[in-house]
């Protein structure tokens, strides 16, 4: 087999110059690709530019290399087209079907999965015309990445960046990945908690735990990459937002418990990946705690954190919504799993044993899925990727029909 052929489609946009990145992680991790740029993108990134670091021809018309036939041939070759950059008229264009550059026609002609990282000014992005666009080409099976919230050209802040060129290609990856399956989470709004929680004694010291949040994250990722909406709330996290996923950071239970049930409200649904704390100190003292001579340290009097999963769960914003609770569990891994899907009243409850090397911060993950109706799902030691596909697959196959 040779190497993935990848099409990076550049639209007419300042962030056109991070494209170059990400052509170098996609030739890098072994994608043949093929970059076509618009016309009005050669006045941010030159073609000799795209050229030089993609090792192949760039052309923006259909009228180079005619023999050829290259409107048509470089879109049937391919095995994936990413448009990062895609411009608002772009996108419009796309949605419209029309095709009058190598571009345009090359979109028109790839029958493989379709990339569109959409970025311009937030005026633009919010606009219906542009919103109907994306709610068009995403009916059509096509994933288009919600943009970053963050600094834009001029002054300006707010949501229409193109996401990090690495967030960008680990979403190629993925995508190239599934083949030629249409994203199954398309149209659904996924809310997902990941981190753990930490309550403050005082300024300076807090009770916590040890979640990286990367099991959260690896779940936002692949969320993204199957079309979903994905809301990440992140406690406590040293992560790299994932592209397309609208990052929300808290730091306590309580404030996680405020941002997740505010995201649940139209969400279809909700995984509780994160490490809530089960309890927070009864009081904060609003200075450093000093220690004295000669005296013993006075105890610490602790409180409940809210319940978020099973509060949730008992609680649905919506008819059919799924939720997905985690548990880590050190001893009676499965009996303890059972009680708690029980307790906690969701649909399914991933359950990993942990322990001081086990887990936490790693890569890999190894868990059951234990569902409500009595399956149960074993998911081999592997990368908390393949764990968050299997999830997905899980939830997928509860979700109560798309509306139409
Ligand atoms: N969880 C939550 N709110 C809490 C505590 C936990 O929403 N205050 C969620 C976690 O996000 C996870 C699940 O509940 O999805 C299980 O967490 P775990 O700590 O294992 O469960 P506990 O109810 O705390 O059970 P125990 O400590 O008795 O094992």
């Amino acid at each position: 087999m040779g190497k993935p052929k990848v099409v990076l489609g550049v639209s007419g946009g300042i962030a056109a110059y991070k494209s170059c990145e990400l052509l170098r992680l996609l030739t890098e991790s072994g994608h043949d690709v093929r970059v076509v740029p618009t016309a009005a993108s050669l006045n941010f990134v030159g073609e000799a530019t795209w050229a030089a670091l993609s090792g192949n021809p760039a052309s923006t018309e259909v009228w180079e290399s005619v023999h050829e036939v290259p409107h048509v041939r470089i879109g049937q070759s391919a095995d994936l087209v990413v448009v990062a950059p895609a411009t608002a008229d772009l996108l419009a264009k796309a949605a419209h079907g029309l095709a009058d550059d190598l571009l345009t026609n090359t979109l028109l002609t790839a029958r493989c999965p379709v990339v569109f990282a959409p970025a311009m000014h937030t005026e633009m992005w919010e606009h219906p015309a542009t919103q109907e666009n994306v709610a068009t080409l995403r009916r059509r099976g096509a994933l288009v990445i919600e943009p970053a919230v963050g600094r834009l050209t001029g002054k300006d802040t707010g949501k229409g960046r193109l996401p990090d060129p690495a967030e960008i290609y680990e979403v190629c990856r993925r995508v190239l990945a599934r083949g030629v399956d249409e994203p199954d989470l398309v149209g659904r709004h996924v809310v997902i908690s990941a981190g753990g929680t930490r309550e403050p004694l005082d300024p300076v010291r807090f009770l916590g735990n040890r979640s990286s949040g990367k099991q959260g994250y690896a779940l936002a990722r692949t969320a993204v990459a199957r079309g979903a909406r994905v809301t990440l709330v992140a406690a406590n996290t040293a992560l790299a937002d994932p592209a397309g996923a609208d990052v929300v950071r808290v730091g306590t239970a309580v404030q996680l418990r405020e941002a997740v049930l505010k995201a649940a409200a139209d969400a279809d649904v909700v995984v509780m990946a994160a490490a809530v704390a089960d309890f927070r100190p009864a009081e904060y003292a609003g200075g450093k705690i000093k220690k004295k001579d000669g005296q013993d340290p006075a105890p610490v009097a602790l409180v409940r954190n809210p319940d978020v999963l099973a509060e949730i769960s008992a609680d649905r914003a919506r008819d059919g919504q799924v939720v997905v609770g985690f548990a880590a569990e050190t001893d009676d891994v499965l009996a303890n799993g059972r009680a708690k899907l029980l307790r906690k009243g969701c649909d399914l409850l991933v359950v990993n044993e942990v322990g001081e090397a086990r887990t936490f911060g790693s890569e890999e993950n190894e868990a059951v899925i234990l569902a409500s109706e009595g399956s149960e799902i074993q998911v081999p030691y592997g990368p908390k990727e393949a764990l968050a596909e299997v999830i997905w697959d899980q939830v997928s196959v509860r979700l109560a029909p798309r509306r139409a």
